[in-house]
């Protein structure tokens, strides 16, 4: 099979490499998911899944899940079940070792978009960062697995770049002028026309959107990793989010 029917696996492939090879080792994992503080990106996470859903006992799939930014603020909260896909398995690694053991927590290898799980396992499935590495019809398919594994009533995020969102857009230009000095991983950038489409022919019954720029409220709740009071009261995820709840009954039509 060809890298780019392949989750393009080579790309990231040759992205982590070349940092490997440019990095002190423990600048590698870090850098290959992304800019920002590791904690606080995975602490807007957290709050974003508050937003949507309740922790207690919940099953929870984090599709990309890097080296566990998220995974670590979920630690010490009391879901009942998390599984963590990503493709670079050195990448992986670091989740798996962020997650110490803890029964709860389960990583696999992802392969072509599949979530390896049951129909209606999980009570959230989430994306962070992911589909802004994945050609749409990869996107598609993450939509359709993320349908496929929630239970009715629950939902999807994905976070994604708005080629409609002005500052968005001008990222995507400033990407253009210089994307072939990347080492491989795509930038791609999406609008909510092709993600409604995308979820309402997957079967979910309500698609909706939160611009990266908006200001969203913080819980205020205690967390292990930071000191929450120092934290503003509102933060911007910066990427936009969609947002996909599953029907209670399953009478929409996949086809419509
Ligand atoms: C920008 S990073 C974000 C990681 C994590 N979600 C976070 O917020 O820290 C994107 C991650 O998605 C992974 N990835 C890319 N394509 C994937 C696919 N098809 N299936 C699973 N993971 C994928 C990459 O290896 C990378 O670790």
């Amino acid at each position: 099979m060809s890298a780019a029917l392949s989750d393009n696996v080579a790309g990231h492939r040759a992205k982590y490499d070349h940092l490997s090879k440019s990095l002190p080792p423990e600048e590698v994992g870090r850098t290959y998911v992304g800019s920002g503080d590791p904690v606080e990106v995975g602490h807007k996470e957290l709050e974003l899944i508050r937003a949507f859903s309740v922790l207690q006992d919940v099953a929870i799939v984090d599709v990309g899940c890097g080296i566990g930014r998220l995974t670590q603020h979920l630690m010490p909260e009391p879901i009942g079940r998390y599984l963590g896909l990503d493709i670079i398995p050195e990448i992986l690694d670091q989740a798996v070792a962020t997650a110490a053991n803890d029964p709860r927590f389960r990583f696999e290898i992802s392969v072509e978009c599949r979530i390896p799980e049951s129909d209606g396992w999980a009570d959230v499935v989430v994306g962070f960062s992911l589909i802004t590495h994945l050609m749409d019809e990869e996107v598609f398919e993450c939509i359709q697995e993320a349908h496929r594994v929630l239970r009715p009533g629950a939902v999807a995020i994905f976070s994604f770049m708005d080629f409609n969102l002005p500052v968005h857009q001008a990222s995507f230009f400033t990407h253009a002028s210089h994307h072939r000095q990347g080492h491989g991983d795509i930038l791609k950038f999406t609008t909510q026309d092709v993600l409604t489409r995308f979820g309402t022919k997957a079967g979910f019954g309500d698609v909706s959107f939160i611009d990266g720029s908006a200001d969203l409220q913080r819980s205020g709740l205690p967390s292990q990793l930071l000191d929450v009071n120092e934290l503003p009261s509102t933060y911007q995820f910066g990427q936009s989010l969609c947002v996909l709840r599953k029907p209670e009954s399953e009478k929409v039509s996949h086809n419509e």
